[in-house]
């Protein structure tokens, strides 16, 4: 037997997110500056090496492999990574083979995804409005991102929507994403803004709407009732009763989840990041890439690293100034 990853804190680590391309399609204003400098091809890993990567995690014990970005799916062959790790679905190891985009190519790739095992995508899309949407990705077009979420349920995969909470800019559309969200039998999860990187344009604290005011928005026209169900990620659940659906809440600010995560994250160029905000992380691509027949120094870079998972973040706004604040792009860890 495999001794599981268990860091300081007692959290077993069964949940790996993998970031396969800092690139993306879009350029949202809460994630990226307009003009961002990327990493050069071959700091990043191969899918081959992506794939030892993984399955070394799989073998310690990672039960939910997360592929994000950037943007996963510009990055050209992903699907052939998607496909190598069907054999861990269906070897029983993993559990669950996921993605999140922001769904600009899912008309293209929804099939794919499917015949590979991936049965639950999440879509980041803050508003339903053409212009908005515009506004807030720069690069990215709401209709692109509506055929692709058609194609996607039309392929058998269930979609969630990750909604950032913006003060001043969804506000005023949380009952039609609800709606809409009902209407398609889509979950919903909104998500607080984070001091990610240093964007420029944007003050958090303008922006920051805190989930407890959201909760409060939905309770004025519906019943909300506490889930006590878990998908492995950190939203925690309510139902609404007179729609009978399920909206996540994911509040890194208002209430901090650290203490029950069970994730690290992985980038492209095998940076393992224990923490979403804090700087620690550890080298993983020198001890595969300098060792191409044995996983042993890879593993054992795996353990060093888990044992400096650090307890939480410091993200913080109560005293009415950003503490916290990481130099890191949300693009580089894919949130
Ligand atoms: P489910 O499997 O659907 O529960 O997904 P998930 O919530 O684990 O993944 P998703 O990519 O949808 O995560 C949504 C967002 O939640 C991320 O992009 C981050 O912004 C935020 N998030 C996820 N994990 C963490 C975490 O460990 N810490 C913090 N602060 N935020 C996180
Ligand atoms: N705070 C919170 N969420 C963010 N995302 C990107 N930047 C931030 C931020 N600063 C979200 C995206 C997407 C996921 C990858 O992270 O909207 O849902
Ligand atoms: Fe791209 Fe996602 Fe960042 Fe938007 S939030 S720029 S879609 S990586």
């Amino acid at each position: 037997m495999t001794a599981p990853l268990i860091d300081p804190f007692a959290r077993a680590i069964t949940y790996l997110r993998v970031s396969v391309t800092d690139r993306c399609d879009f350029r949202c204003v809460y994630c990226m500056s307009e003009n961002m400098t990327f990493l050069p091809k071959k700091d990043l890993l191969t899918l081959e090496e992506l794939d030892r990567m993984c399955s070394t995690f799989i073998r310690l014990g990672v039960e939910k492999l997360r592929i994000t970005g950037g943007e996963p799916l510009v990055r050209r062959d992903i699907m052939q990574f998607f496909h190598n790790m069907t054999r861990h679905l269906e070897s029983g190891a993993l559990k669950e083979l996921t993605l999140t985009t922001n769904g600009s190519q899912l008309a293209r790739f929804s099939d794919d995804l499917y015949a590979a095992g991936v049965r639950r995508v999440n879509v980041s899309l803050d508003t339903l409005d053409e212009k908005k949407f515009a506004e807030i990705t720069r690069w990215g077009r709401l209709p692109q991102v509506l055929n692709g979420i058609d194609a996607a349920q039309k392929a058998g995969l269930r979609i969630k929507i990750n909604a950032v909470a913006l003060k001043g800019f969804n506000e005023d559309e949380l009952p039609r994403i609800t709606e809409w969200c009902a209407e398609r039998d889509m979950d919903l999860t909104w998500i607080e803004v984070m001091p990610m990187g240093d964007i420029g344009n944007e003050d958090r604290l303008d922006q920051y709407w805190s989930l407890n005011d959201v909760r409060a928005e939905y309770e004025k026209n519906y019943t909300v009732t506490d889930l006590a169900e878990r998908t492995g990620g950190p939203a925690r659940y309510v139902r609404l009763e007179e729609t009978g659906q399920k909206i996540g809440f994911i509040t890194p600010l208002s209430h901090n989840f650290c203490e029950s995560c069970n994730r690290v994250r992985l980038t492209c160029t095998g940076e393992l990041f224990m923490c979403l905000g804090q700087e620690d992380m550890a080298d993983l691509r020198a001890p595969l890439r300098d060792h191409p027949d044995t996983e042993e120094p890879l593993e054992r870079a795996i353990r060093a690293a888990i044992e400096h998972k650090p307890k939480g973040h410091d993200f913080d706004y109560s005293r009415q100034k950003v503490d916290g604040q990481m130099t890191r792009h949300m693009s580089h860890t894919g949130g």
